[in-house]
């Protein structure tokens, strides 16, 4: 009895401090703000860590037409006897002849004289090996010539013990001078993660060899020499309103000379002339020697793609400015016409009709229709004076002939301090449509941040497009950092600022995109892969969170202070309205460690559907990571809750971010 009187004393004493520390927020559900931007979540890529060659780009063969710097590498050459001697009259040499084709000088002669099979030959490594699936069709062509004789090649698919698990062969046909392709196709009989691809030369005759490839038969949307399907699904899974591509540093290029150009990267492959990955040797910890760029994956590709998951595209341009930071080398302003036609001529590659040049060219790819462009990206974190006055010439050339076409407009490295603010204010003096902000950071700054965007101007037209950002758990280019719950959860947080102020931001993208397992440079990443598999961060699952429930107009969500959740008891929280399904979607971040029980009352509203969805990312541990033998370490969860009346009462578990989706 003294227990129970003594129990219901605690009860009466816990009751009211409870329901003063209850988080409560309120939705006015019936003022609508600004509009969600449909480009708002997109997508940045760069091929860095493996990305394009050895990732997206779903070529198997490393350096296959023999360009790269050193024109032997990746491969091994399988003969009795040393390169260029007679191995039974028999022997392999590279012929490099630029006079007669600088884009694709080089290629491999193999003289035979009654060679019998396995004697003569090469292994390609891969790149950093192969990944094969039992039962999958593998698809291999070579160009090549045969003036006389008549010669095999034979394929042998083996894992790293050289075990054969897949082969092939391909009986070339006289040509005499003429180059061919040659195919021909096999299945797997085995899945390796790690295969090599030996070719065998057999008969007599010479044989000159190039472009040597083999790709798996389950390439996205089943296109020839095309995507790896798995990472192209991750993206449209994500949803996004734009993808940015080619990058990044990698359009500045370490110096002019390998900058990107996006008209070496279309048209024939063969004919794409290869460029030095800058991320081949950027850094001295991480150093990638095979690192090339061949463009398989190049502009025509890239805007294919982005049509293809539903996304706009975003290209970026070199804007005669290499990266400040390494040579920063600039094409003096009386040079820079060539750079400001590429950015006209690839306006007329995406939307011009097919009676122009390059809209002939798109046509002849593959696209008659346009591909719709209505954004440009002039220049890479590009700074200083020197910047302005490149993108004034840009400016005033695209507007005159594209109205139109928004620009995207770097404001540098740094999101705060001299170079930025001297950029911003130039560019909004300017009028650009959106200002590119870069921000690598520790999670305490995106939980610090939340409100950055609160006090921007409203009325400037100039916009604010978050094209590169991503939580580092170390520093940046730091190898310790990590795809943690502690960065995912921080810039979750971060987001909601984002969400609350659409008007100001219209679109924002996590950077960098892929990171491969055994060749990255760069960390942290969206989704790692390996040669076989994907795997979504924690990160992942918050950028698809925000892209998947994204809403059409903003919402005011106030916490009980009647101000924005910026941090206030740990909570960050925003809202929208789905005018489409007629839907309110709440986020609420719960950065302590301590669950918290929180009320939503939902204001001006008739009513609200008796069930909500909720998806909760949640894991006690800020450490936590997900990992390629354990993906779903933080995944979403998902279950429908009880709403009442015209609120919804949730706990919110420590260190949470949940998204409640509900019917009104
Ligand atoms: O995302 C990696 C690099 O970080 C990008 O190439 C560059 O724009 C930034 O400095």
């Amino acid at each position: 009895m003294r227990i129970a009187v003594l129990s219901l004393l605690l009860l009466l004493q816990v009751a009211p401090i409870f329901a003063q520390n209850k988080a409560v927020f309120s939705v006015q559900a019936d003022k609508p703000g600004a509009a969600v931007s449909p480009t708002m979540w997109g997508i940045f890529f760069e091929d860095i860590n493996l990305g394009a060659d050895g990732g997206m780009y779903a070529e198997l063969i490393k350096n296959r037409s023999f360009e790269f710097f050193k024109p032997l590498m990746g491969w091994q050459l399988r003969s009795s006897k040393a390169m260029g001697s007679v191995n039974f009259g028999s022997n392999l040499l590279i012929i490099n002849r630029p006079e007669k084709s600088e884009t694709n000088p080089r290629y491999l002669q193999v003289t035979l004289h009654k060679t019998p099979k396995d004697s003569l030959g090469l292994t390609n490594e891969g790149f950093r090996g192969m990944g094969i699936k039992k039962g999958l069709r593998y698809d291999f062509s070579v160009l090549y010539r045969l003036q006389s004789g008549n010669a095999k090649i034979h394929l042998e698919l083996v894992t790293e013990k050289g075990e054969v698990i897949g082969s092939g062969q391909f009986a070339p046909k006289n040509t005499g001078d003429v180059w061919q392709k040659g195919e021909t196709s096999f299945t797997a009989t085995a899945t390796e993660p790690k295969a090599k691809l030996n070719i065998w030369f057999e008969g007599t005759g010479v044989l000159d060899i190039d472009m040597l490839s083999l790709f798996p038969g389950d390439t996205w949307k089943g296109r020839k020499g095309g995507l790896r399907a798995d990472m192209i699904q991750m993206l449209a899974d994500l949803k996004p309103g734009f993808i940015r591509f080619p990058g990044g540093c990698i359009v500045e290029g370490h110096d002019l000379s390998v900058r990107y150009q996006w008209k070496r990267t279309i048209g024939p492959v063969e004919d794409r002339k290869l460029v030095i990955n800058r991320w081949n040797y950027e850094f001295a910890h991480r150093p990638t020697p095979d690192y090339f760029q061949t463009f398989g994956l190049g502009f025509f590709e890239y805007f294919q793609m982005a049509e293809d998951i539903g996304a706009e595209p975003l290209p970026i341009l070199n804007c005669g400015m290499a990266c400040q930071f390494n040579s920063a080398e600039v094409a003096p302003l009386s040079d820079l016409a060539p750079y400001v036609q590429d950015a006209l001529d690839l306006i007329e590659f995406a939307n011009g009709s097919i009676s122009t040049k390059w809209g002939r060219m798109r046509a002849d790819m593959g696209h008659p229709a346009p591909f719709n462009l209505k954004m440009l990206g002039v220049g890479n974190e590009n700074w200083g004076p020197q910047y302005i006055e490149r993108l004034k010439v840009f400016q005033a050339a695209i507007k005159r002939e594209y109205p139109n076409i928004k620009l995207v407009c770097s404001s540098g490295i740094n999101h705060s301090g001299e170079l930025f603010d001297y950029l911003n204010g130039e560019l909004r003096a300017m009028k650009a449509e959106f200002i590119d902000e870069h921000y690598y950071s520790r999670p305490e700054w995106f939980l610090a941040n939340a409100k950055r965007y609160d006090s921007y101007d409203r009325k400037s037209v100039s916009k604010v497009f978050a094209g590169e950002y991503a939580g580092q758990s170390d520093k940046t280019v730091s190898v310790n950092n990590k795809n943690n719950w502690r960065t995912a959860l921080a810039e979750a947080a971060y987001m909601t600022g984002l969400e609350r102020n659409a008007d100001v931001v219209q679109m924002a993208s996590y950077a960098p995109l892929f990171g491969h397992v055994d060749g990255w440079q760069w960390k942290p990443n969206l989704i790692w892969v390996d040669n076989l598999k994907t795997m979504p961060t924690p990160n992942y699952h918050v950028q698809k969170l925000y892209a998947n429930y994204k809403g059409s107009r903003v919402v005011p969500i106030l916490y009980k202070d009647k101000t924005p959740a910026t941090g206030q008891d740990s909570l960050y929280a925003s809202a929208t309205l789905d005018q489409a399904s007629n839907e309110l979607i709440i986020k609420i971040v719960n950065a302590s460690a301590k669950a918290q029980t929180t009320e939503v009352n939902i204001d001006g509203v008739k009513k609200l559907d008796a069930k909500a969805k909720l998806i909760t990312l949640q894991n006690d541990n800020l450490e936590a990571e997900n990992t390629m033998d354990m993906p779903t370490v933080v995944a979403p969860m998902e279950r429908e809750i009880e709403t009442k009346g015209k609120k919804v009462e949730l706990e919110v578990k420590g260190y949470s971010f949940s998204v409640i989706r509900v019917k009104l």
